[in-house]
């Protein structure tokens, strides 16, 4: 299928079956936001307690936490944002348009601009003469945007009061740092971790859900003694170091070579990972991705040239994913080093550090960060369990059908419930074994219009990775067919046998 086609697709049917569409849709759309509907938000809370189970839950050292969006300037002066939080933008003398100038020089000329000043930006768009890509007009020279947003907290307007919406959740884990460990009795290394929303005045959002301006960010800011940077526990280790990728170091980069596959632990024995626990949270969450239903040979890992890391980070590699529109970042894993708990401690004048009880002395410890944005991992997900399948029936009738094959543990609706036909008794017991399962807390939906074959594939569109029909045979013997998805074969199961059934079934994987 063509990448253009599937991106059209996705959008329909993600509008048509509820599961995302743009915000303020009857005036027109607001670039960059989207709401979820019912079936979104059920797909989204099921990667975000994934995420959770995974990350915190399953571990003894990650406190979860959950803070305030809007945060005074002070905080976005220590942590470096008001002063390097840019994009490079032109604008359309004629009629205004503002555009990424980056973007627009790889979009109309496929020129990597990776890294290039301001200077080197606008020379490229005069030589080439690049216009306005909306009516023609000339450009004005590449300048520097802040993607914040900016507002006022209280009734005055004044550089007191300015404040920003937080563009990552980041800082928030270094300002709490000492009120979490003194709280939870944290010994290093240990993690602070929080989901929530984050904001950034994107120059030009695109790609559907990939640049948004309101987006989710997971981030986990995992603290280590900087000198023991290296010492990840075998059994964690063990859990990672066979896992199979793709990895696209910087010295491969600069000379234009492929990725190499290798095993996890070779990036550390090979010295291609500057420390263990940055490979770690790399390996760690590239199986998170796959488990969650991405196609390992659509991941790899790259790492960030020198002159795109950003300005706290000692090394930074990106998790790309093979999106229709190509290699793109979905996660990064950073190395912060002390720099945000040394900024924020210059600037707020208290001190943010750790007491090693044994030894009596203070170390500032290093920070390794491991940040997602769930509607990249929702893009990305959506993309690849999209199928569309035909087939010839026992009558030699052709069939088709579009689905999405998601993990049965991430699909938002687990069961769909049907009566053969809408009548009692059927309907009786259909609604039977919907109250069990519910009461059992799977998610289940019922359906008893139109046609079997209509149903299933009503709520294959929605990717519902099984289907209980209630037939008369049910009323003799007390059993119901379960039709699977992507086989779509069917088995009778005692209605008694269900719920153990499904648990075994849809437990996170
Ligand atoms: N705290 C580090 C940080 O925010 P980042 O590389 O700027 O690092 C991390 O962002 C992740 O957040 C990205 O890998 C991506 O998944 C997501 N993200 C960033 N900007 C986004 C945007 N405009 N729209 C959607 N997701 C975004």
């Amino acid at each position: 299928m063509a990448m253009k086609d599937l991106a059209d697709k996705l959008v329909a049917l993600c509008m048509k079956r509820g599961i995302v569409f743009p915000s303020a849709e009857i005036y027109g759309g607001a670039a960059g936001f989207y709401d979820y509907g019912p079936v979104g938000v059920i797909l989204k809370n099921r990667i975000r307690e994934f995420w959770r189970s995974e990350f915190i839950v399953k571990r003894e050292n990650i406190y979860e936490t959950e803070s305030s969006i809007i945060l005074p300037r002070i905080v976005w002066e220590a942590s470096g944002h008001v002063a390097g939080f840019t994009d490079v933008l032109v604008e359309c003398k004629n009629c205004h348009l503002r555009l990424r100038a980056d973007h627009l020089i790889q979009d109309t000329l496929n020129i990597v601009t990776e890294g290039k000043t301001l200077d080197e930006l606008s020379d490229i768009i005069n030589e080439h003469d690049v216009r306005c890509p909306n009516c023609k007009g000339e450009l004005t020279s590449a300048q520097k945007f802040n993607l914040m947003f900016k507002t006022y907290v209280g009734a005055t307007e004044s550089s007191e009061t300015e404040a920003f919406l937080r563009p990552e959740t980041a800082q928030s884990m270094f300002l709490d740092f000492m009120r979490i460990q003194d709280a939870m009795r944290a010994k290093l290394p240990f993690g602070i971790a929080q989901m929530g929303r984050s904001y950034r005045n994107e120059i030009s959002p695109r790609n559907f859900l990939f640049r948004l301006r309101e987006f989710e960010h997971m981030e986990i800011e995992f603290f280590v003694h900087p000198d023991q940077k290296n010492d990840v526990p075998d059994e964690l280790w063990n859990k990672v170091e066979n896992l199979e990728v793709l990895a696209l170091p910087m010295d491969l980069q600069e000379k234009e070579e492929p990725p190499i596959q290798c095993k996890g632990s070779e990036l550390f024995e090979k010295g291609i990972f500057s420390c263990k626990w940055l490979l770690y949270w790399t390996l760690a969450s590239f199986s998170w991705l796959v488990r969650v239903g991405l196609d390992p040979n659509r991941l790899r890992l790259r790492q960030h040239m020198l002159n795109e890391r950003a300005h706290y980070a000692a090394d930074c590699w990106d998790i790309e994913f093979q999106y229709s529109f190509g290699w793109k970042e979905l996660q990064g894993i950073a190395d912060r080093t002390d720099y945000d708990l040394k900024r924020h401690t210059e600037f707020s004048g208290k001190t943010l550090d750790f007491h090693l009880a044994e030894e009596n002395i203070k170390v500032v410890p290093h920070v390794i960060e491991p940040s997602s944005g769930l509607e990249r991992i929702i893009m990305a997900l959506l993309e690849t369990a999209y199928a569309e399948e035909t087939w010839m029936d026992e009558k030699s009738e052709a069939q088709e059908r579009t689905l999405f094959k998601f993990n049965s543990y991430i699909a938002p609706f687990q069961i769909a419930v049907f009566p053969l036909v809408s009548r009692d008794p059927l309907v009786e017991r259909a609604r039977e074994i919907c109250t069990i399962l519910k009461d059992n807390n799977f998610w289940n939906i019922y359906d008893a219009k139109s046609s079997i074959g209509r149903r299933y594939r009503r709520v294959d569109e929605v990717g519902v990775p099984f289907a209980i029909t209630v037939d008369y045979q049910t009323l003799e013997d007390s059993t119901v067919t379960i039709r699977e998805r992507d086989s779509m074969k069917q088995e009778r199961y005692s209605i008694q046998d269900l719920v153990e059934y499904f648990k075994k079934q849809l437990q996170f994987g």
